[in-house]
């Protein structure tokens, strides 16, 4: 099985980058299921807030198992460590099957672990050893590669130290875009630090922009479809997405017990919205 490995990413946190992915995951997982295949679909969180676990209605299994994608990062190649890290998000019981969908969650730990593989790429033995911060994603994760359809990461505000390490082991990148202009300046830093990765080595750093996604739309405010205009302009058409509006169902889906949107308010607008991103991805 080829896997897609597909980051949501941008360098400003608050603009709907965890609620895209876990929304995303979800949606995919649905898709494969709905054209029969039992293809997985994993959620990676790389933000030690780990709030993919509250969306999915997962913390206290988290937290009791104390997983964490920090525990794999130091130990490439330990595959059974790699899957005793992972859960599985099904929670047929209480209504919300979801057979297909598994989720890498994140922790305050991975904070520790990031700060350790900053100080083991300073070291002068790190080049000897084959350690490289680069690949440190890839070199982890790999073994998952043909097990997944599709690998979701979900990506913090800063993600300085592994910035290059996403860039390297993911495909596609999307973009959530809040829908006001500051976060379109940010959007735009975002993009030129990947070309500039991208002009540095083409091939280390594959990922490319596959989707920008405007969101919280306020519904009522003519500066607002300015700015996806402007998007439109910066990144070509076909590369922006309709826009999501903003709406408290959005909100409320991960408060009511961890249910997601499509779960929560699944003919809602931002649903609907969301559902034509999700096959719109699904169809690459
Ligand atoms: N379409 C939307 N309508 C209303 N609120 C939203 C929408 N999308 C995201 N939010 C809310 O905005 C806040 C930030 O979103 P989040 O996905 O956590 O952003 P990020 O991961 O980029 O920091 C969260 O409280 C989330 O529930
Ligand atoms: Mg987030």
């Amino acid at each position: 099985m080829n896997t897609r490995v597909i980051a949501v990413a941008d360098n400003k946190g608050g603009v709907g980058k965890t609620t895209t992915a876990g929304i995303l995951a979800d949606g995919l997982a649905r898709m494969c299921r709905k054209h029969g295949d039992d293809a997985n679909v994993l959620i990676v969180d790389l933000d030690p807030q780990g709030n993919q676990a509250d969306i999915f209605g997962v913390r206290a299994d988290v937290l009791a198992e104390r997983l964490c994608i920090g525990n794999v990062l130091l130990e490439p190649g330990d595959v059974q460590r790699l899957q005793h890290n992972i859960i599985s998000l099904d929670r047929e019981e209480e209504g919300w099957p979801r057979p297909n969908l598994y989720l890498l969650p994140a922790s305050r730990n991975l904070e520790d672990v990031t700060q350790d593989l900053v100080v083991m790429t300073t070291m002068r033995t790190a080049k000897r050893s084959g350690f490289d911060l680069d690949t440190v994603l890839a070199d982890a994760l790999s073994p998952l590669l043909g097990s997944f359809a599709f690998i979701v990461i979900d990506c913090p505000p800063k993600l300085d130290t592994l910035k290059r390490a996403v860039y390297n082991f993911a495909d596609e990148v999307v973009v959530p875009v809040k829908a006001d202009h500051v976060s379109l300046v940010g959007a735009r830093q975002h993009t030129d630090d990947l070309y500039a990765l991208q002009q540095e080595d083409s091939r280390r750093f594959k990922a490319r922009v596959t989707l920008v996604v405007p969101t919280m739309m306020p519904s009522r405010q003519v500066l607002s479809s300015q700015v996806v205009e402007q998007m439109q302009a910066f990144y070509g058409r076909d590369l922006v997405s309709e826009p999501v509006p903003e709406s408290v169902y959005v909100k409320e889906a991960p408060a009511a017990g961890g249910q997601t949107l499509f779960e929560y308010a699944p003919s809602s607008a931002p649903s609907r919205a969301y559902a034509a991103i999700v096959e719109r991805i699904f169809n690459g």
